[in-house]
């Protein structure tokens, strides 16, 4: 039986259905509204019209069908349609980095923007944003709705989903952001929309427009610090014969620490995190307080390196250069459970190898297709042993549970030579050692 929508529900409509929209569109339907997802791209509002997602995130094609045939989601071309048939609606198209700098291009949130305007939006529109914006945005896109569309108010709301868990994260988020002009209706709409998450006791923070864009990328920031500090003390490990895993081990008794987002490797990659570090800085150095968040030049430096340092180490396994070697490169996507080879670290190693001569051959279990496309000089296989075979070296860059799972005995007879290059510390030492195979990774002693 489909969820009716009562009328004083909030009518939503979504713009931009890549990733955070389309994940947005369908959870606002599950949760029980009627949602209309709007994207210029027209394959990509076909295929989410037919229940196709066109990228890999587990769980949601399933709800996407549920709430296509609950008749609760519909998605279209025209702004028009979402103006005439929503009145919540949501900004989630990209900010990618600028080609000829590091800074945030703000053309789509521009266009979506002057486009609901244009289209009709009315008194009781509410316009929210969702993209990672640098601060300033949400108040210049204010000031454009006060002069265009009278009475229409706008709210910024960050999103934090993680890709991979991006459901789970929509619809049980850590907290909710609200920022929001002072003596608006907003935050009265928005608890209505998220009434109920709030109702199981998710924490809504209710601040300013500036302060909940910031929200968003000191996040991302001091996750990328997190992950860089601990590549850095990988570093200082490989000087000094330390082991970094058991450093973080050490490190994450102290609660202030925690032990999350401190597993050293090749880095982190990705749409967000890399470009939001950068937007940030050039932000900051825009507003003269360049100074201030400098560490995130260092903060990328040491990203950057972990990819040259995992290069750097398999040519030491190989005690030669890579030219004619052959080598197994486990992984492509930027991160296990999904397809996603924006910025990957496992390929820009991979490419890096075949650059150098070797013959590289690459696996993936969800990112194959779109490595190929991007990649069209690198070999990819479709398994594990059709990657590893023949290799003199194999890399597991991506970790994939397939691959922590992976019997090293089963692999050791289809392999040249028995060493394995641990690129995200996926992998039991011990296990591999136990089973004839050289271990080697970043941070850690050869022993
Ligand atoms: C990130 C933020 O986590 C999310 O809150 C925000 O909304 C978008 O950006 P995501 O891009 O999905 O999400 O990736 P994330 O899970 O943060 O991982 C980023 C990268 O860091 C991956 O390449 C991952 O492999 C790497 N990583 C993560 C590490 O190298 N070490 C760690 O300890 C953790």
């Amino acid at each position: 039986m489909p969820i009716v929508s009562r009328s004083t529900d909030p009518r939503i409509s979504v713009i931009g259905t890549g990733y955070l929209g389309a994940t947005h569109a369908v959870c606002m339907a599950e949760l029980g509204f009627d949602v209309i997802g709007v994207d210029i791209d027209t394959r990509r509002v076909r295929r989410l019209s037919a229940g196709e997602v066109p990228f890999y995130e587990p769980g949601l094609e399933a709800l996407l069908r549920k709430n296509l045939e609950a008749g609760r989601l519909t998605f279209t071309g025209s702004l028009a349609e979402a103006v005439e048939r929503a009145d919540v609606h949501f900004v989630c198209v990209g900010t990618p980095q600028r080609p000829d700098s590091g800074a945030a291009d703000l053309r789509h949130v521009d266009a979506a923007v002057s486009g609901l305007i244009t289209a009709g939006l009315g008194p009781d529109d509410l316009v929210v944003g969702k993209s990672t914006v640098p601060a300033g945005t949400a108040t210049r896109l204010a000031a454009r709705l006060a002069a265009g569309a009278p009475g229409a108010e706008l709210a910024w709301n960050p999103e934090f989903l993680r890709e991979g868990f991006a459901v789970d994260d929509t619809l049980r988020p850590d907290r909710l952001v609200f920022g929001v002009a002072p003596r608006g209706m907003a935050e009265r709409r928005l608890r209505a929309v998220y009434a109920q998450m709030i109702g199981d006791d998710v924490p809504v923070v209710v601040t300013d427009l500036t302060t909940a864009e910031l929200v968003k990328v000191a996040a991302n920031a001091f996750l990328a610090t997190k992950i860089s500090f601990i590549n850095a003390m990988a570093e200082v490990c490989e000087a000094t014969g330390g082991d970094v895993v058991e450093l973080a081990g050490a490190l994450a008794h102290d609660a202030r620490i925690g032990h999350r987002f401190l597993q050293a490797g090749i880095g982190f990659g990705g749409g967000c995190l890399p470009k939001d570090i950068r937007a940030f800085q050039a932000h900051a150095d825009e507003l003269g307080v360049g100074r201030a968040l400098a560490f995130l030049g260092e903060v990328d430096a040491v990203n950057i390196r972990a990819r040259a340092r995992a290069v750097a180490l398999t040519r030491e396994v190989l005690g030669d250069s890579p030219a004619n070697r052959t080598v197994g490169v486990l992984g492509a996507a930027f991160k296990p459970n999904s397809d996603d080879i924006r910025d990957s670290p496992a390929l820009e190693v991979a490419e890096a190898l075949r650059r150098a001569g070797a013959h590289v051959s690459v696996y993936d279990p969800a990112a194959v297709e779109n490595g190929r496309a991007c990649h069209p000089n690198l070999c990819f296989a479709d398994s594990v042993v059709g990657a590893v075979a023949g290799a003199e070296v194999v890399l597991v860059l991506t970790e994939w549970h397939e691959f922590r799972e992976l019997d090293p005995a089963v692999l050791r007879p289809h392999v040249a030579r028995p060493v394995v290059i641990d690129g995200r510390g996926a992998l039991d030492p011990h296990r591999w050692r136990a089973a004839g195979w050289t271990y080697r990774a970043l941070g850690r002693p050869p022993r």
